[in-house]
């Protein structure tokens, strides 16, 4: 029998004791305090009380995980700096923004720019006593970090090709209203950051009035309250037959419903998330699962209602547990959708009867429909830096600098150089040659169909290498395939640093993720082990499962090759390389599997 949701919030006795966290963000009076006492405070880092806070306002505090061992070994301070995650929706700019930002990355940041997962620009390395200025810069050129981070509604995604099918661009348009009406709405913001002011910019669309009032609605943050949500809150908006914002990896995903070249609806799917403590058996990875349909005038509600159920229901206590998919899970979704309804005032329509079919990557030149060409650039593991012949922050630089033309980023952290007129394709292919900046096709199928997260050095959470690890997996692979003549093959490849998931390593055809720690004799992080999954898939619709454990870095392609030769034999007509292992079996293919 399914689980039934509590009647109302107050009936959920007895209440756990609420998480440290919880207690945080209520003393920060709608996220001010702790900003207001310690932005410009003159210290080299922020109490961790106030970190809590820093991460609603688009920043992480990290330190330079390189040299912790040396410092401590020296006395001396850790090597502080701040991460900065500027949020956009759709992954969407203007070139002027784009310049803004390298300018930014190149004076204040570590002179990268990272292009993440989730469509948005990622600067690392700023420290503290930076961090006003590169906040009040971004804002200026109408760009914001306000909720890129922290336990609220993040950036929220839509495919970024600008093909004019109709279809895409009234999603994103969506995806523009979403962001706006589920912004914070207290000023703390920018009170700490830009003395009051509210820059904003004048094309983006105002926040809605609220949808959905309940009796909890606080009123300066009708939709969060005090609090906040019980933890992050991620949206992805997703095609059918192009599933590149990898909507089932969301906390809530708008999969579209399109009649006559019309986009009518919503599926509305709840209760994905990725993130896992292997430590503890509670948590594990889910996938969101279809709730409803919604016309397309009604998704803004259906939305804040889901959220709303969130906001009362979520687990404040515990926060391994505090994702909406163990609301989902614990409830069941007959349960979970009765709330929202509650809350609605009204009766959801089942979903319709439809499937991911599809996932495009957009790389390489294509035309948008109204006679312009775009161009999607792999950039590997979403980092723009210049390094020796590569290039790619000054090319994309000059690019943007002569050209002036939109861009957008991908949710395979790629970037899109949009509204090109067909006659300067061959200037902007030897541009790009200048620059020494490989066009897709120079590109390995396997590597462009990977991602690392940041992991070390910047990442707190990370136990081992990502980014910095996987073109070296990729350069093993690549020799693997084309030994097996694989190459040609499509499957995901997606590394992380520790179990949290950023790089969404639990529906990818082949996941790595950072298992235990090693150090290198001079105290630098060491290659460390990682877990192997297999048998998810492209599609993004199906989670992998465990295929080895403490797999060391240099055993991890040794320990794949046996499959990949037993995938050459054995497979179907058309069968990729994830639904291979999942018909197989994991299990037994890991039993089979005897590296040399
Ligand atoms: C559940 C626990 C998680 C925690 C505590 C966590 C924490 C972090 C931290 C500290 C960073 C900054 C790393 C750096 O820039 O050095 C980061 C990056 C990021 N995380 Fe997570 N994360 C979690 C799960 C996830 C999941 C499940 C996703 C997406 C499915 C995700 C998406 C991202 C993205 C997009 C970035 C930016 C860098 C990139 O694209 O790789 N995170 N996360
Ligand atoms: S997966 Fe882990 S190591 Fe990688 S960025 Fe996320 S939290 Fe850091």
């Amino acid at each position: 029998m399914e689980p039934k949701a509590p009647e109302s919030p107050s009936s959920t006795t007895p209440v756990p004791k609420p998480s440290k966290v919880e207690a945080i963000k209520l003393a920060s009076q709608y996220l001010k305090v702790h900003m207001a006492n310690e932005a410009f405070n003159g210290e080299s880092h922020f109490t961790e009380d106030a970190t809590t806070v820093l991460k609603f306002h688009g920043s992480y505090q990290q330190d330079d995980r390189d040299h912790r061992t040396l410092l401590k070994r020296e006395g001396k301070e850790k090597a502080y700096s701040m991460m900065v995650r500027i949020r956009m929706p759709g992954g969407k700019g203007t070139a002027s923004q784009y310049l803004a930002v390298d300018e930014l990355a190149r004076t204040i940041g570590n002179g990268t720019i990272r292009i993440t997962t989730r469509q948005e620009f990622q600067l690392h390395g700023i420290l503290k006593s930076d961090l006003g200025t590169m906040i009040r810069k971004i804002n200026e050129v109408l760009l914001s970090t306000l909720a890129a981070c922290g336990d609220v509604e993040r950036n929220v995604l839509t495919c970024p090709a600008p093909i004019r099918d109709g279809v895409r661009d009234a999603m994103q348009d969506d995806a523009d209203l979403f962001v706006a009406h589920f912004a914070p709405r207290a000023s703390s913001y920018y009170d700490v950051w830009l003395d009051g002011e509210k820059i904003e910019d004048p094309s983006f669309p105002k926040p809605e009035p609220i949808k959905v009032p309940t009796a909890g609605d606080d009123p300066v943050e009708p939709i969060y309250g005090k609090a906040y949500l019980p933890r992050k809150f991620k949206t992805a908006l997703a095609l059918p037959e192009d599933n590149c914002t990898d909507v089932f990896a969301n906390d809530l995903g708008y999969l579209a419903i399109v009649e006559g070249g019309k986009l009518v609806g919503y599926n509305v799917l709840v209760g994905g998330g990725l993130g896992t403590t292997p430590s503890a058996g509670k948590t594990f990875p889910a996938l969101a699962q279809a709730m409803a349909y919604v016309d397309r005038g009604d998704f803004l509600a259906v939305g804040e209602a889901v959220m709303k159920v969130y906001r009362d229901f979520g687990n404040r206590s515990d926060r391994k547990r505090a994702r909406i998919k163990y609301l989902v899970f614990d409830w069941g979704m007959p349960a979970f959708k009765a709330k929202v309804e509650e809350y609605l005032g009204r009766p959801l329509g089942s979903p319709k009867p439809v499937e991911v079919t599809g996932v495009d990557d957009h790389l390489g030149w294509h035309e948008q429909g109204d006679g312009k060409l775009f161009l999607g650039i792999p950039v590997e593991n979403g980092r723009v830096k210049n390094e020796g012949t590569f290039r790619l922050l000054d090319g994309l630089k000059a690019f943007f600098a002569r050209y002036g033309t939109p861009t957008r980023m991908t949710c395979q952290q790629s970037i899109l150089l949009v509204d090109i007129d067909p006659s300067w394709k061959s200037e902007i292919e030897a541009l790009l040659e200048e620059y020494g900046i490989a066009q897709v096709e120079r590109y390995s199928t396997v590597r462009r169909w990977s991602m690392a997260c940041p992991a070390m050095p910047t990442c707190g959470l990370a136990v081992t290498e990502a980014e910095r690890a996987l073109p070296t997996i990729m350069d093993q692979l690549e020799v693997a395939l084309a030994t097996l003549g694989l190459e040609s093959d499509r499957f995901t490849v997606r590394m992380t640093g520790c179990p949290n998931g950023c790089a969404r390593p639990y529906n990818a055809d082949i996941g790595l993720v950072g298992r235990s720690a090693s150090r290198n004799e001079d105290g630098t992080p060491g290659p460390g082990t990682y877990t192997v999954f297999l048998g998810g898939r492209t599609l993004g619709d199906r989670l992998n499962v465990e295929f080895k454990d403490y797999v060391p870095f240099d055993r991890v392609v040794p320990e794949l090759v046996p499959v990949f030769a037993r995938y050459k034999a054995d497979r179907l007509d058309g069968e990729t390389f994830g639904d291979f292992c999942h018909r197989v079996g994991v299990e037994s293919l890991a039993e089979e599997a005897s590296p040399a």
